[in-house]
Order: C-alpha cells, then structure tokens, then sequence
C-alpha cells in the first residue's frame, strides 16, 4: 500500500489523494513522512574513518541510502567490507590502511579504515611432533592475532595447554592425531605422533631390553631329595640405550629386576616355599646359598627389587642364575613368571622400565617312562629295572628312583662322585 500512495502522490492528481484520504488518514500520514524522508535525506555513514584489529570486525551504520547499497573495499588484502541492514562490516585482514567506499544509486561515501595489529601471519614450529607416553612436547606460536586456540584431535592420544605462546602437548597413548592451533585469522596443524613402552622400551631419552638367554629352562621340581638333574637355575640380561644418540648406557645406571604380575594377575615372588632345593643344595652341588638365594648369589624375583650386575665383557647388565620356580604364589602352575627390569640414574629417578618372563618348567616327563607302573607301552617296560618298580607313594621320587635303580643296574662301576656328598646311589637299590 505504501509504493502505491507514493505512486498516486507523484502523479498528482487531487482525485487520486481524495480517494487515499478515504482509504485511510493514518496511513495517507506515513506515506508523506516516508516519502519527504526519502527526498530530503542524503547517503551517511556514521563514521568517516575506523580502526579495526586484524581478525577481528567493526560496523558503520549507513542511513539515507537510496536504492541498492553496495560497499566496496580498494584493497582486500587488508580489510574486506559486506552491507546488510543498514551497517556496513569492515574485517581487518592485514595491518595496513584502505578505503571501503559505500555507494547507492546516488552518491558515495568513503569510510578511511586502518587495521591494526601484527603484520606477520601465523606459524607454529615445529609442524610434526613425536613424543613418548607420558612425555611432554612444545611447540611454538608466533605471528598469532587475538586469541590462540590450541585443540587435539583425539584427546586419549594427546592433550595441549597454551601459554606464553608455547602450545605444551602431553602424550597419553600410543596413537597419532592433529593438533590444531587456531588465532583469529587462521589455523595451523601440527602432526603428533605418540610412541609406546608396551613391552619393552622407556620413556623419554631411554630404552631398556631385556631378555632371557636360556629359552625354556627345565628345573627337577619341588624335590632334590633322591638326585638333581636341573637345578633352578634362570638367566637375565639387559641394556639401556640413550635413545638420543644409539648408545649403549653402562655406567652411573643402576638396573634391578623383581617380580611382576602378568596380565592374569599372576605373580612370583619366593621360591623356598615351593621347591626343597635349599634342604640338599650343599650336598647336591657343595655351595650353600641362603633359601631363595640361588648357586650364583643372585635371589629370585621378589617384591624387593634385585640389582644387576653389569658385566663388561659382554656388554650387558646381568643376573644369572635366578633360582625361580613354574608355581605362582597361588600354587598355581605358570611356566611363563614375569619381572620387571628397572634403569634408574645416580640419582634414584627410573629412566625406563621393562617387562620380561622367565620361562621355567618342570615338564622333564621322565615319568613318562620311569614311573612305577605298568602299561603295554613297550618304552615305559623296556625302562623297568630288572629287580622291579621302586613303586614309591611320592611321584615326584618315584621316577627318580627308578632312573637310580636302572643306572645302577647298569653302572654299577661307576657310582657318582662321593666328592660332592650325593645321596649314595646304593642307598636306593634293593
Ligand atoms: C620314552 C621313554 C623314556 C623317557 C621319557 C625317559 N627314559 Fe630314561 N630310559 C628309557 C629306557 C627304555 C631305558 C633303558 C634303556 C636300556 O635298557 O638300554 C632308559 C634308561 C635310562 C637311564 C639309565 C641308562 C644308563 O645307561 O644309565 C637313565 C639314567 C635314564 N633313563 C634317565 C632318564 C631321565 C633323566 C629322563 C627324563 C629327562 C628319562 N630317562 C626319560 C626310557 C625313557
């Protein structure tokens, strides 16, 4: 209805006005005040010049206009302009001085804009990150504009915190993400990469390998009372590597070794409980170490942690002869008990630690054959001594006996050396 009253207005004909009069007085009113306003007021804007920061943005209202409105900036690169409603938007880009020019059909009117602020763009260094568990990186912001945003695009690998334009990244988990620094001009990313210490390994500058030398170590079991094959007996060796130039550590480093749970929760942590060694060692092999010690001096794994020692013709840090057993502190069979190896400096503080099995086993199965019994296996009676089966109520003797019985059957001429104090052969026979 309002373009209509003005149309009939310019045309000027009374009749038409009369007939408006009647349509409707009030709206006669505003369509003369929108009409005078129209003619009478020119292009303004409220401000002829404007400081905006880089990144961020500033509004000038426009007034009068008449027609399209179109604003313009001389130069992009450093601020652009857009118009709606009634307000022109200048958005710093680049420090630097420009003109926006906001036109409509009629006039134009130019608006001086000054962009403050850095005139360097953002940068992060470095672009990539690889970091240990644990372990914390930095990465460093500058040419930032506003407010530094720094983001990780997978929080269970890594977090980020931000101060003094440092971006500090932790990481959490074995995994790669992005981190996203973002100011109030752009964004950049940084690839971060964080490795692990499952298994062997450390954090930071050290690794630390350790291994088993003897593979699947066989001991008698819980009794030494008739004779020993295998006493127990199990080897353990390590090295520290300065990860940060390859080199093998052997000095001003303490390593130990102690029990562990594996990941049934199984752990070992004495072994006089479970075997009878420690009742015959001395007349078995003529040394006699404390119980849980084992023939080298080395204990087996405890809580309490055991040192190494380093051996440098070899090169290694090392504990042999640790004199652990297949039953768990559960009394449960496990051939598969593990330790952990610990690194520390002079100073006590753990450089890197690692976990490693001592596979033990009493699967000898001697029994298999030498047992008191009899079957149609014709290995099993080919081992029957010829003055019969011990037949001896504790199996774990039983076989021993009959293997006594059988060699000395046999070698009589030639009974064990009486040196080391062994259990008389004969003492055995009928
Ligand atoms: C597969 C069956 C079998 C198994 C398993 C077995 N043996 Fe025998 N063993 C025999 C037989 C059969 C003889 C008798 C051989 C003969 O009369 O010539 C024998 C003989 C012996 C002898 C006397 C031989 C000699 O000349 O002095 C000894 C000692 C012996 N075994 C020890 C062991 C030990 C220790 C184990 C476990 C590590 C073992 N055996 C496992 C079958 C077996």
């Amino acid at each position: 209805m309002y373009l209509h009253i003005l149309a009939r207005c310019r045309d000027g004909g009374s009749a038409a006005v009369v007939h408006w009069i009647r349509a409707g007085l009030l709206s006669m009113l505003l369509a003369f005040v929108g009409m005078a306003s129209a003619q009478a007021d020119e292009l303004k804007v409220s401000q002829s010049s404007v400081s905006v920061a880089v990144g961020a943005t500033t509004r000038v209202g426009v007034s009068g206009a008449s027609g399209t409105v179109s604003v313009r900036s001389a130069d992009t690169r450093i601020a652009t302009a857009s118009y709606a409603n009634g307000s022109a938007t200048i958005r710093g880009v680049l420090a630097g001085k420009t003109t926006v020019t906001v036109s409509d059909r009629r006039s134009r009117r130019p608006i001086e804009v000054t962009v403050t602020g850095s005139t360097a763009s953002l940068t992060v260094s470095p672009t990539s990150l690889t970091l240990a568990v644990n372990a914390t990186g930095q990465i460093q912001v500058s040419g930032a504009s506003g407010t530094v945003t720094p983001r990780s695009g997978n929080r269970l690998v890594a977090t980020v915190s931000y101060a003094n334009n440092v971006v500090s990244v932790r990481g959490l988990t074995i995994g790669s993400t992005s981190i996203t620094v973002e100011d109030s001009r752009s964004t950049r990313s940084v690839a971060v990469s964080v490795t692990g210490t499952t298994g062997g390994g450390g954090t930071g500058t050290y690794a630390l390998l350790a291994w088993n030398d003897l593979g699947m170590h066989c001991v008698d079991g819980s009794d030494y009372s008739v004779f020993s094959i295998l006493p127990p007996y199990n080897n353990l060796h390590a090295q520290l590597v300065n990860k940060s130039n390859g080199s093998v550590v052997t000095s001003g480093v303490t390593l130990s070794y102690e029990a562990v749970a594996d990941t049934r929760g199984s752990i070992n942590t004495i072994s006089s409980t479970k075997t009878n060694f420690w009742q015959y060692v001395q007349s078995l092999f003529g040394v006699s170490p404390a119980p849980d010690v084992g023939l080298t001096g080395n204990p087996t794994a405890s809580r309490t942690p055991a040192a190494m020692k380093y051996n440098s013709t070899q090169g290694w840090f090392e504990a042999e002869g640790i004199p652990i057993t297949p039953v768990d502190d559960t009394m449960r069979k496990n051939f598969y008990p593990m330790v952990k190896v610990v690194a520390k400096d002079g100073t006590g503080k753990v450089l890197a630690t690692t976990n490693n099995v001592l596979p033990v086993s009493d699967e000898m199965t001697c029994k298999g054959c030498h047992a008191s019994t009899t079957t149609g296996n014709a290995a099993q009676m080919a081992a029957k001594p010829k003055a019969g089966w011990v037949n001896d109520a504790t199996p774990e003797k039983d076989w021993k006996r009959n293997v006594l019985r059988l060699h000395d059957e046999k070698h009589l001429g030639t009974p064990l050396t009486p040196a080391r104090s062994l259990p008389r052969s004969t003492s055995w026979t009928a």
